[in-house]
C-alpha cells in the first residue's frame, strides 16, 4: 500500500498536460524523500459532461473523498460555453468545492525573483519580495446563495443573494488569523461594510475574533479601496481575508501584480486533511495540445499539497527551490524573455525533476 492516494482531476484544455508534468515531479519528489504515492483519475468539467452528461459525476465526489488529496488541472472551454449555468463545467468546480467542504481557498501571490520584470507594476512599487496571501471564503456567499429569474414590471429580471452566517465568517477568519500568525502577523479584512449588511456582519465578526489573536495587527478595507491599494502599494499586505466573490476578483488582480498567472498555485482546504490543489489559471483552450503550456503553477500546487495536506514540508520546499533554480535559465513561452532558453510543457517538467 502506498503512503498517499491522490485523485487527479485533469479536466479540460491544458489540464491533462500540466497535471502530467506535476505528477512526474511528485513521483520524483516521493522517490527522493522516501515515500510513495498512488493515483486515481476522475472526471470533472467539460470532459465529464461529454462522458456522463453532468460536470460533476457522483463517482468523482466519492473518489475524492476516499483520497488523501486532490490535484486539479483546469476546467471549461468554448465547447461548453452555451450550456445552461447549472450544467456548465464551472458548476462542476463549484460542486466539488461544496461537496468536499472546501471553505478556505489560499491564493498566494509571490514574485519569483527572476520574473520580476514580467510584472506590469513598476519595480519600486513591488519591492523585492512581494508576498501576499489571499484567504478567500469558498463555499458561501453569492456563489452559493439563492438565485433566480422573475419578472419586474412585466420585464425579465434576475437575482442572486449574498448571505454569510457567523460560523461561516468565523471559520474562514480563523484560518486567516492562523496564517497571519505563521507569517508577518498582519491581516487585512476586505468587505463592503459601507453598503452591504452581510459585510457589516463580516466586519463585526472578524473584530470579535481578533481578541483571540492579539499579536495580529488587523485592519479593514472596503473592496474598492483594496483593489486600488493592491496596485498602489502591494507591499502593505501580508494576509488578506475576504468573501467568495471579492476574493475571486482580488486574487486575479493580485496574480497579475506577481507577473504571470501561469506561475501561481492555490489550495482549497476543508479544515481536515483533505485538500484540493490547483493552478489559479484557466484551461487555456487556445493553446491546449500544443505542448507549450506552463506547468509550473500546477507543479507549485503539488508543493502546496505537500505542505498543507501531507505535512511533507521539506519535500514542498525542495519543489519550490527546484522551480526557482530552473527559472534562472529556462522559460515557457508565456514568461519568455530574451537571453533564456525557451522550452515546452514537458521539457519544463523534466527540468524541474532534474533540478530536484
Ligand atoms: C476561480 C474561478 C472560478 C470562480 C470560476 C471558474 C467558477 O474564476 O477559481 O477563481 O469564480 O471561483
Ligand atoms: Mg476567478
Amino acid at each position: 500500500m502506498s503512503d498517499y492516494r491522490i485523485t487527479l482531476l485533469k479536466g479540460d484544455g491544458i489540464g491533462p498536460e500540466i497535471v502530467d508534468q506535476a505528477v512526474k515531479v511528485l513521483d520524483k519528489t516521493a522517490e527522493k524523500f522516501g515515500f510513495t504515492v498512488e493515483y486515481d483519475e476522475a472526471l470533472l468539467g467539460g470532459c465529464a459532461i461529454d462522458a456522463t452528461g453532468v460536470p460533476l459525476p457522483e463517482e468523482t465526489v466519492a473518489k475524492c473523498k476516499a483520497s488523501d488529496s486532490v490535484l486539479l488541472g483546469a476546467v471549461g472551454g468554448p465547447k461548453w460555453d452555451t450550456l445552461p449555468g447549472s450544467n456548465r463545467p464551472e458548476a462542476g468546480l463549484l460542486g466539488i468545492r461544496g461537496a468536499l467542504g472546501l471553505f478556505a481557498n489560499l491564493r498566494p501571490s509571490v514574485i519569483f525573483g527572476p520574473l520580476k520584470s514580467a510584472s506590469p507594476i513598476k519595480d519600486e512599487i513591488i519591492g523585492d519580495n512581494m508576498d501576499i496571501l489571499i484567504v478567500r471564503e469558498l463555499t458561501g456567499g453569492i456563489y452559493f446563495g439563492e438565485r433566480g429569474r422573475k419578472e419586474v414590471d412585466g420585464k425579465p429580471a434576475a437575482w442572486d443573494t449574498e448571505m454569510y452566517t457567523v460560523p461561516e465568517i468565523e471559520r474562514i477568519a480563523r484560518v486567516a488569523f492562523e496564517m497571519a500568525m505563521k507569517r508577518n502577523k498582519k491581516l487585512t479584512s476586505v468587505d463592503k461594510a459601507n453598503v452591504l449588511e452581510s459585510s457589516r456582519l463580516w466586519r463585526e465578526t472578524v473584530i470579535r475574533l481578533s481578541a483571540e489573536y492579539p499579536e495580529v495587527e488587523l485592519n479593514h478595507l472596503y473592496v474598492d479601496n483594496a483593489a486600488m491599494q493592491l496596485v498602489r502599494n502591494p507591499k502593505q499586505f501580508d494576509v488578506i481575508v475576504t468573501s467568495n466573490i471579492f476574493g475571486d476578483i482580488l486574487s486575479d488582480e493580485a496574480s497579475m501584480i506577481a507577473g504571470s498567472i501561469g506561475m501561481l498555485a492555490s489550495a482549497s482546504l476543508s479544515g481536515g486533511k483533505l485538500g484540493l490543489y490547483e493552478p489559479i489559471h484557466g484551461s487555456a483552450p487556445d493553446i491546449a495540445g500544443k505542448g507549450i503550456a506552463n506547468p509550473l503553477a500546477t507543479i507549485l500546487s503539488v508543493a502546496m499539497m505537500l505542505r498543507y495536506s501531507l505535512n511533507r514540508l521539506e519535500a514542498a520546499q525542495a519543489i519550490e527551490d527546484a522551480v526557482a533554480k530552473v527559472l534562472k535559465t529556462h522559460r515557457t513561452p508565456d514568461i519568455y524573455e530574451e537571453g533564456f532558453v525557451k522550452v515546452g510543457c514537458e521539457e519544463m517538467g523534466d527540468l524541474v525533476c532534474a533540478a530536484l
